[in-house]
């Protein structure tokens, strides 16, 4: 069983290589991304294993399905880049790691949240050029403050613990509610107009599909408490980001901290330093210093890579075993 790596970085490469030993799989590494264009590196492949920036749109499933490629791993959990109809069109099966270390993704929000709120990204600059001065750096205590969070799956559940431990008042949003569990961790579930008017930090938890899409527009951020701030661990596209931009500039909005950008794959995980910047949208995120924009590496702690790891190669092995396909993503 052979399976093509698309949009590989060298520590993918390196802990791939080393929890293989335990399976001896036969994988091929590339670091260009899976798309229209580049599908023929996947000739002779029985699987291909993306992440996150991939596109597995219909037209390169279906390439994929001609080159003889039966089985897609995902080493994410999100799936929003592979077209699971196609998938099943072409009789291929999908497989994903849904879940791996949402302490990772939840410390990062956290992380996001305390730099912006006492503008730790402001204050390194400064004391490295012996400005020290507080003048704009004045934040709040979060103890008493009310966190709203959008979904409340694993990765919500884990940053709720972290914000109850700082003393904040938790209310959350989600279409299937756990009554229980609110019940249970002191949880309030609201509607999204509720959660909007009540929140002093918004944090979105939920996965990107066609009703969650561009959820964060001007309608909703209108909604909000002035000066709220949000944090974006989930998909780029769950943010309408001229909208964002539109807040940022009134100052409803009061900070904002992305690890996800909707035109993320042109940039995230380069080094495009040497070039001149021509997405203009992200440009402007980026002149803000109220906005702290981190290259999608919510995921990223050794315990997450190897977690990622381990299931992705037991999803391919499980596969290849013609056993039942472990955590299959089906339309
Ligand atoms: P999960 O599947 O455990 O939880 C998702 C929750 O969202 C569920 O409770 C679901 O009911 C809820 N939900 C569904 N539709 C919703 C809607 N319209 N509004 C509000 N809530 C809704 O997922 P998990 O593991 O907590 O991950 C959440 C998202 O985080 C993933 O979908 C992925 O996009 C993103 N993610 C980001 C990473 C990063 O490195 N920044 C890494 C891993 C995941």
């Amino acid at each position: 069983m052979k399976t093509t790596f698309f949009g590989t970085q060298p520590y993918d490469r390196d802990t791939f290589c080393r929890i293989n030993e335990e399976f001896g799989l036969q994988l091929d590494f590339h670091r260009s991304h899976l798309n229209r264009r580049n599908v023929a590196l996947a000739d002779g492949a029985d699987a291909v294993c993306i992440f996150v920036n991939d596109e597995a749109d219909a037209a390169t499933i279906r390439e994929l399905a001609a080159r003889g490629v039966r089985l897609i791993a995902l080493r994410c959990a999100g799936f929003n880049n592979v077209d699971l109809r196609a998938a099943a069109e072409c009789g291929i099966t999908v497989v994903r790691v849904p879940a791996y270390s949402p302490h990772a993704v939840a410390e990062h929000a956290v992380a996001l949240m305390l730099s912006l709120n006492r503008k730790i990204h402001r204050a390194y600059w400064r004391t490295r050029d012996g400005n020290f001065s507080l003048h704009g750096l004045l934040g709040f205590d979060m103890y008493g403050r009310t966190a709203g969070i959008i979904g409340t799956g694993r990765i919500a559940r884990a940053l709720i613990e972290i914000l109850q431990g700082f003393g904040m008042i938790v209310v959350a949003y989600d279409p299937s509610p756990d009554m229980a569990y609110a019940t249970s961790q002191g949880v309030e579930y609201m509607s999204l107009d509720e959660l909007y008017a009540c929140s002093d930090v918004i944090s979105l938890h939920c996965p990107l599909n066609e009703s969650t899409q561009y959820m964060i527009d001007a309608a909703a951020i209108g909604k909000m408490k002035r000066g709220v701030t949000i944090i974006n661990t989930g998909r780029g596209g769950l943010i309408h980001t001229e909208a964002l931009i539109d807040g940022l500039k009134s100052r409803r909005i009061g900070a904002a901290g992305l690890d996800v950008y909707e035109e993320e794959a042109a940039y995230f995980y380069e080094d495009t330093s040497d070039n001149i910047m021509r997405d203009d949208t992200l440009a402007r995120l980026l002149s803000f210093n109220n906005v702290i924009i981190t290259s999608h590496q919510g995921f990223f702690t050794r315990e997450a890579l190897d977690n990622i790891a381990r299931t992705t190669l037991s999803n391919i092995k499980a596969f290849a075993m013609s056993e039942e396909p472990l955590n299959e993503v089906k339309a």
